[in-house]
């Protein structure tokens, strides 16, 4: 006999998707950089990504607990605890195997999840608490996580970063869903799916999840840690959320919050963050490369994705018009630099594996913009006493522009006919004391 009970249980079968929260957006943060936050900060930080529409932190942790990691995921806990109910925002951890000390040992992972994953302020998928991590493969053995699951009471929702296995590189049956770490171009190439693609194509018949990643650049320069390369970002912030509604992943984990070092960070610059010793030093290429603006567009680019992937959630409004602009300040070949275009092999990356490009091969020399517009709008870019570029007819709602440097220098201006109008740091032919910098200059005008 069909009971009422198992009527609405076999009705809600049916229709529910089977994740009740995806379609999240997600920002990563390292916890390591965060080594001086009080509470303050950290709510400070929180509601900065609220106010964009970010749904939570994925806090990236690192070895050992003690210290740092424990203070500081306390402090993050506490920070969400006492938010108003209004405010939405939630924490996950991801476990990194490649950071601090070395590997995760099982137990600490048991002791830290079984401490934060029943707390309120933790994000959970299908009533498991998600659960990530950076790697894991090379030095942990990963069946160990059947065992993590079995060990925290009703189990988690394991959305592992195992990209060095690839897709079909490990059982399915490990896993919830995975994460993939590769999001930036190789070479001249344009960011593309393809990576993506063959990760959906491998989880979907296993009815497991997809997190991608939306990163906006990718450049280091940190001797000590033989990492000084850079990977085409140029239009990243622009093309990779349209890849986001090809893609239609599960979730979206942005890459990063603050890691400085490899000025791949949107939220705020905190100096104690950056990388600052005499052979791994962030600060002159992070120190007044503000990435804020790019915050600017994301309730845009989040609602477009949650409403393409559910149509009952609200379509992407744009309340006022924008213009969000971006730019390196000298041409890719002005300046000394030991830094590649991709992670090859060189004196300062002993470990590359990727085919070696010159800087300037890789990045375009080009001035890009979004474009957001309540109705159709033209815009203009200029440089020094140039000629402006015009763009005619863009329409209501999102647009991405760029105008090449073509040898100009001189001040950027950028207008809307709507009447934003914004200013930034001039372009240059040789950079500030000779060392090439490839950080962007990120800035909004108009209603930002
Ligand atoms: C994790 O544990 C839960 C609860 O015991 C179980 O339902 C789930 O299948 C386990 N997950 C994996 C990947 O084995
Ligand atoms: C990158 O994309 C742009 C615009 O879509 C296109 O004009 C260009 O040819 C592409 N470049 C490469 C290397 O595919
Ligand atoms: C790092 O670079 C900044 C800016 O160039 C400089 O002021 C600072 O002294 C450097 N720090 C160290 C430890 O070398």
């Amino acid at each position: 006999m069909l009971t009422a009970a198992t009527l609405v249980a076999s009705v809600l079968a049916l229709h529910l998707p089977s994740l009740v929260i995806a379609q999240s957006v997600l920002a990563h943060v390292i916890v390591g950089n965060t080594a001086q936050y009080d509470i303050g900060q950290w709510t400070s930080d929180i509601n900065l990504a609220a106010k964009y529409h970010i749904d939570g932190f994925v806090l990236n942790i690192a070895t050992p607990y003690d210290g740092t990691t424990s203070t500081q995921l306390s402090l993050a806990f506490q920070a969400v605890h006492a938010l108003p109910t209004s405010v939405p925002f939630k924490l996950l951890l991801s476990f990194d195997y490649l950071g601090g000390a070395g590997a995760w040992v099982d137990a600490d992972v048991i002791n830290i999840m079984k401490t934060y994953c029943p707390s309120g302020a933790y994000f959970h998928v299908d009533g498991k608490p998600m659960v990530s991590t950076f790697e894991g493969p090379l030095n942990s053995n990963i069946q160990d996580w059947l065992y993590i699951n079995g060990s925290i009471p009703g189990g988690i929702y394991f959305v592992p970063d195992w990209t060095s296995l690839g897709p079909e590189g490990f059982s399915t049956d490990l896993v919830d869903g995975a994460f993939s770490w590769d999001m930036w171009p190789d070479g001249a190439e344009n960011a593309s799916t393809a990576a993506d693609s063959a990760w959906v194509d491998w989880l979907s018949p296993a009815r497991k999840s997809y997190m991608m990643g939306v990163s906006p650049m990718f450049y280091t320069d940190l001797p000590a840690y033989n990492k000084a390369w850079v990977w085409r970002g140029d239009d990243m912030w622009w093309r990779r959320w349209q890849q986001v509604l090809e893609v239609l992943p599960d979730f979206v984990e942005i890459v990063t919050w603050n890691d400085f070092g490899e000025s791949h960070y949107v939220g705020p610059i905190y100096h104690p963050g950056v990388p600052n010793t005499p052979t791994a030093n962030a600060t002159a290429y992070v120190d007044g490369y503000s990435h804020q603006a790019w915050l600017r567009t994301l309730p845009y680019q989040i609602a477009a994705y949650k409403h393409a992937y559910n149509a009952s959630k609200p379509a992407p409004t744009v309340a006022k018009d924008k213009i969000v602009y971006w730019y390196r300040n000298a041409p890719a070949n002005a300046g000394n630099t030991k830094v590649t275009g991709n992670n090859c092999k060189s004196d300062t990356n002993l470990f590359g594996y990727q085919m070696c490009f010159a800087v300037s091969d890789v990045l375009q020399d080009s001035i890009f913009a979004i474009v957001l517009a309540t109705k159709s709008v033209t815009a203009t870019i200029s440089i020094g006493s140039g000629e402006p570029t015009v763009f005619l007819g863009l329409t209501a709602g999102i647009n991405f522009i760029s105008r090449p440097f073509s040898g100009e220098t001189g001040k950027v201006e950028v207008s809307l006919s709507s009447g934003a109008h914004g200013e930034g740091p001039a372009i240059v032919s040789e950079p500030v004391r000779g060392v090439a910098n490839f950080n962007a200059y990120v800035q909004c005008a108009g209603g930002c």
